[in-house]
């Protein structure tokens, strides 16, 4: 029964959009705050700056303008979504940061819910979307992968702060007949075994409740991060589910148009496309403006790709997310565009 659900639609990758924060911090800046150097940032990582939202932006704000570009890029007015779905592991509101951007844009008929799966969030969401379209239970979705990772990042912690940044990416995807299907293939993994490696765990704090019970106090630590061993895993797994991906789908690496990985280090973007031989210039890198903004990387490097013309309608592009969890996948997506 599920087989045959799954086989009943397709998915169309229509539109995309993506906003950042106005401040841009240089390595040399971040050299004032912990003892580090331009150098060694880029050479280690290739990032050479990172956004950071200020005192009169927020990542809410952010949402909406790349939700708005993806709509405005598609041609659909926001009421006719069905859902938003809004991975991030920064809500504004711990209840959920995803009914908000549904308020913010007036998509008055779309259900709205926020999925975590830290920097492979984008990638999950994607997948869990096409799901929804595939049965024919919804016509059209909007996918955010949004993270504010400047609110805990320890900024005197130089092997973790040089890293991250904040923005916003969407992309919206529509129904469609199972043989025009975007998303050619998917596989998505976890280990929770191995997550000690890169988390943002709840504080340990307990108060006096009543009697001899007390409660847990609200509150998270900073991000924790074995960088070496992080960098470890993605050098293993990523080349890994993208060569079983590739396989199950019967697709040559010689036939992607484009390689459009999680943007976490550029030494492992060019690890993974080394693997595959596949040409420096296919493979989408915009590390060094933005650094790694978590559920939003992929997003924000597919809508820059997009609105300069490197992806075409028509071009296949493999993708893979990888990160906390430990979570990864990967996708194979071809984009459409606007109908
Ligand atoms: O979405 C996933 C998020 N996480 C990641 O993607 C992290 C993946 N890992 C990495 O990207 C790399 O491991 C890092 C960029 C974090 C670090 O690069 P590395 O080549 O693994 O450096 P390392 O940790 O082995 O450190 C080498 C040296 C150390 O000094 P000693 O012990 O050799 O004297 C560090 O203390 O570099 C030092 N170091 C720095 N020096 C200047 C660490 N961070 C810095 C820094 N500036 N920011």
């Amino acid at each position: 029964m599920v087989e045959q659900l799954l086989k009943t639609g397709g998915v169309k990758l229509r539109g995309c959009g993506s906003a950042t924060p106005s401040r841009s911090i240089t390595n040399a800046e971040l050299g004032l705050r912990v003892e580090t150097s331009d150098e060694w940032i880029r050479s280690r990582t290739g990032i050479a700056a990172r956004r950071v939202i200020g005192p009169d932006e927020s990542l809410s704000e952010l949402n909406g303008l790349a939700a708005e570009r993806a709509l405005a890029m598609a041609g659909w007015s926001a009421d006719s979504l069905d859902l938003i779905l809004l991975a991030t592991s920064t809500p504004d509101d711990l209840f959920g940061s995803a009914p908000r951007l549904q308020a913010r844009i007036g998509a008055v008929n779309a259900a709205a819910f926020d999925l975590t799966a830290a920097c492979s969030g984008f990638l999950f969401a994607v997948v869990t979307a096409a799901q929804y379209l595939r049965t024919g239970a919804m016509r059209r979705i909007l996918v955010v992968g949004a993270d504010q990772l400047s609110s805990w990042v320890d900024w005197d912690d130089r092997r973790s702060c040089v890293l991250f940044g904040d923005a916003a990416g969407a992309l919206v995807l529509e129904a469609s007949d199972p043989d025009e299907d975007d998303l050619a293939g998917f596989l998505l993994r976890s280990d929770g075994r191995r997550g000690e490696v890169l988390q943002l765990p709840q504080g340990a704090e307990h108060s006096p409740l009543v009697g001899d019970a007390s409660h847990q106090r609200g509150g998270f630590q900073t991000i924790q991060m074995n960088g070496q061993e992080v960098y470890k895993f993605a050098v293993r797994e990523v080349p890994a589910i993208l060569d079983s991906l590739l396989n199950t789908t019967a697709t040559d690496a010689a036939c992607l148009d484009w390689l459009l990985l999680h943007q976490a280090n550029q030494r492992i973007l060019d690890a993974v496309a080394d693997r595959f031989s596949i040409p420096g210039e296919k493979v989408l890198s915009n590390l060094a403006s933005y650094g790694n903004t978590s559920a939003a990387t992929i997003p924000v490097m597919l809508d820059e790709a997009v609105r300069d013309g490197r992806i075409q309608p028509g071009h296949l592009i493999a993708s893979s997310g990888f990160g906390a969890g430990l979570s990864w996948g990967a996708a194979l997506l071809r984009w459409s565009g606007p109908a």
